[in-house]
């Protein structure tokens, strides 16, 4: 078992970003510990999103939660490969410990068992008006080699390649056809962080919401090719690029692999729908905005493994 559940970010002025957050796009309070603020879904994760106060943006940490057979495989090949990794115990809502992994670009990944979830929040249905996110769906990271991020997350995480385009590596960790994806993109930095929606409906009613607001997408709605989610882009306020997002498609595990061939458009289409452009500089902006940075010193995890 293996699944996506949260992203943990610092920046300046967390308190304002984390209202933002729960008063503007629709997330629920997770509570606060110390200088840190966690915003959950309404699905059954105790939070998504942990902003902490910092002096610059950076990305502590992305989480994901599995079995203990599955900690197990990851720090046996993350100490095989020689990637910079450490025990850890999480003080994050829904406690767990496990390992944190420095892949090759320095994106940190965090692999937890025995954390906790909570129940899920009923009521916020189209009636209500209320939008709210249900969980992530899929964390982006931009790359200086992609195809080289692909393989060390099948190398060493076990997760899978679903399709090359031009522009993106999608992987997935489980059914779903990308929990991650590795962005050409010549640097290493956050793309986005991506927020699982019911469905269409709550996407639309999303983006009315944010219009509501004075706020318009940077990129959407429109529908992508992998993955086949309905999407909107927005850059927050307090920095990194946020995405409504329908679930993307569940796939087989004998899902044929596509190339860039299998992902071509139309000219001047990058959607199914091409009823919306995408502000390509401002998004370039956002990205490059939040950095990893490690907090944390190298430790061999062999007790993790039993070794
Ligand atoms: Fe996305």
């Amino acid at each position: 078992m293996m699944k996506l559940r949260s992203i943990e970010l610092a920046l300046p002025k967390a308190a304002e970003a984390h209202r933002w957050m729960i008063d503007i796009w629709g997330c629920a309070d997770g509570g606060r510990m110390g200088d840190t603020f966690y915003l959950r879904g309404s699905g059954t994760f105790p939070y998504l999103m942990a902003i902490s106060e910092s002096a610059d943006n950076f990305v502590r940490s992305t989480t994901f939660v599995c079995s203990p057979e599955r900690l197990a495989q990851v720090a046996q090949a993350a100490t095989a490969r020689g990637l910079n990794a450490a025990p850890c115990v999480s003080s994050d809502p829904g406690g767990g410990h496990g390992i944190v992994v420095e892949l090759a670009e320095g994106e940190l990944l965090r692999f937890l068992v025995d954390a906790t979830e909570v129940a899920p929040i009923e009521g916020h249905s189209k009636a209500s008006r209320r939008v709210m996110p249900v969980k992530l769906t899929h964390v982006v990271f931009n790359s200086a080699d992609a195809e080289a991020s692909g393989d060390i997350v099948e190398e060493v995480l076990g997760f899978r390649v679903s399709d090359r385009t031009k522009g993106m590596v999608f992987v997935r960790c489980n059914e779903a056809h990308h929990s991650t994806a590795f962005a050409r993109a010549g640097f290493s930095s956050l793309n986005h962080v991506a927020f699982e929606m019911e469905d269409l409906d709550a996407v639309m009613r999303g983006i009315g919401n944010m219009r509501d607001h004075g706020f318009a997408p940077a990129w959407g709605p429109g529908r992508h090719g992998p993955g086949d989610n309905v999407y909107a882009y927005y850059i927050a306020p307090f920095g990194p690029v946020i995405e409504y997002s329908t679930p993307v498609e569940k796939v087989a595990p004998d899902y044929r692999t596509g190339e860039p061939d299998d992902w071509t458009w139309p000219e001047k289409r990058i959607d199914q729908w091409g009823v919306s452009d995408k502000d390509f500089a401002g998004l370039r902006v956002a990205e490059e905005a939040f950095r990893f940075r490690r907090e944390w010193q190298p430790a061999p995890i062999n007790e993790v493994i039993g070794a």
